[in-house]
């Protein structure tokens, strides 16, 4: 008989080492490794590429097509992001921060959709507290069944006979299969339970939708194993002091990658937020220096979000810079830039940017109205009336164009945008009548403009 193998595996990206370490050499991680023992068998079958069965091979053209084997969730924000809804047979993982409302949303599928038949698997909560929670949501589903299981075994035999056209695990972290060591929720268990799931969705093709926690660097636990194997990648998130929070599509093999859906936390669960631009601006002031509006794409969604900027001279020592919502590295360049090429001085001055609403810009596009605000700021004076920001900021202090130029302002047209600064050299692609537009071709002179 075989024996079993024992190594150790980084809890962070699962390499395999016969010593223990305290940091993996690999990925540098400190989350430590843990003793597995490999069975033969377990480890032949984790060894089978894909997991997916050895048919035998067919020709391309006799394969018959899914792609249009879609069924809505029913859920408007959670749609657009899968790209339309839940492809038959898919194998989709669903994470974020624990609270952040992923347990909430799987189970609104079903208020959204009395008609499609769930097995809800939790080895988190009791079926009498999931009861409760629906109440809370004011479900009557008769196609919705509880199964408080963690034996992954168990769960698929149980899926199996029961054919539900949307299998939902809450959690994976609980999972675990008998034969395989280790505690539920580390890796090898982790990656185990999601290796027999995939397996099952492709043979049975029956929807199956995996929940996981974050870890607190913000990761996937089990990260690289999960995201490899599952079919499309959603991530929950949102400021737990905000009650609005961003479905965004990591990967999707059946639709648009970085796709957002917004929704708000509400007493009787998560709502569609049909216009999130409305719900990011709706505190502007444009009479108070240093607020500017910009406008961001979340996947192909234009998204108009107000920034804050303080600027107030330092006291003692070092000047501050702190951004909140945006990336520390990117403010200190602006700074530079506004310093270096348009002659402001910032260099005895805190600075303080914030993103309305808890939100996080990371495009460079938002570069011009990050900037605005600054200046705005350092001289006291507000940007202007009702008017949007839009331009990446270069190095010479150029203005550079940015992609989508037309949604973007079309987006600020509709929320009642009076007027957009915009890249001259996105200006020709441009015929939005019904606002002014004001081509920007370096920070230095648009400044001038302004202030
Ligand atoms: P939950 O779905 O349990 O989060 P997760 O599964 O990601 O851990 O969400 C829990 C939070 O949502 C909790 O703090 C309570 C809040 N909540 C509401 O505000 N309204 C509601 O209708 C529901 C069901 C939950
Ligand atoms: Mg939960």
């Amino acid at each position: 008989m075989a024996k079993t193998k024992t190594v150790y595996e980084c809890q962070s990206c699962g390499y395999e080492s016969p010593k223990w370490m305290g940091i993996c050499t690999r990925c540098g991680s400190a989350e430590g490794f843990q003793e597995v023992r490999h069975l033969p068998e377990v480890e032949h079958k984790s060894k089978l590429p894909g997991g997916v069965s050895a048919a035998a091979p067919i020709l391309l053209s006799e394969v018959g097509s899914s792609h249009e084997d879609r069924s809505p969730s029913g859920i408007v924000e959670l749609d657009r992001v899968l790209g339309g809804g839940f492809m038959k047979g898919s194998f989709v993982l669903l994470g974020g921060d624990p609270g952040i409302g992923k347990s909430t949303l799987t189970l609104q599928i079903g208020r959204a959709n009395p008609s499609m038949k769930m097995l809800y698997v939790s080895g988190e909560e009791s079926p009498a507290q999931i009861r409760q929670r629906a109440t809370r949501l004011g479900m009557d589903n008769n196609e919705l069944y509880l199964y408080a299981e963690t034996d992954v075994i168990k769960v698929l035999d149980q899926a199996r006979s029961m054919r539900p056209d949307l299998l939902i695990i809450d959690s994976i972290q609980t999972l675990y299969r008998a034969e395989q060591s280790g505690m539920p929720g580390n890796l090898s268990q982790i990656r185990e339970c999601a290796l027999l799931l995939m397996q099952f969705a492709k043979q049975e093709n029956i929807t199956t939708l995996i929940i996981g926690h974050m870890t607190k660097e913000g990761d996937l636990a089990g990260p690289k194993v999960l995201e490899h194997m599952v079919d499309t990648v959603l991530q929950f998130e949102g400021d737990s002091n905000y009650a609005y929070r961003l479905l965004r599509s990591v990967k999707n093999r059946f639709g648009a990658a970085n796709e957002i859906g917004v929704f708000e936390m509400t007493d009787q669960g998560l709502i569609d937020v049909v216009n999130p631009s409305q719900l990011f601006i709706s505190g502007f002031d444009h009479s108070i220096s240093g607020n500017a509006v910009v406008c961001t794409m979340e996947g192909s969604r234009p998204l108009l979000t107000e920034v804050q900027a303080l600027v107030s001279s330092t006291s003692y020592g070092m000047p501050q810079r702190t951004a909140s919502g945006f990336d520390q590295r990117r403010l200190a360049l602006l700074l530079a830039v506004l310093e270096k090429r348009a002659g402001y001085r910032f260099a005895d001055q805190d600075v303080f940017v914030n993103v309305a609403g808890g939100m996080k810009l990371v495009e460079p596009a938002t570069d011009l109205g990050i900037a605005c605000a600054m200046v705005s700021a350092l001289s006291n004076r507000p940007v202007g009336k009702n008017t949007v920001f839009i331009g990446e900021i270069g190095l010479g202090g150029e203005i550079r164009g940015v992609h989508r130029i037309a949604q973007r302002v079309n987006e600020a047209k509709k929320m009642g945008f009076e007027t957009a600064v915009v890249p001259e050299s996105n200006l020709a692609s441009l015929k939005i009548p019904e606002i002014q537009l004001i081509g920007a071709r370096h920070i230095e002179k648009v400044l001038g403009l302004l202030f």
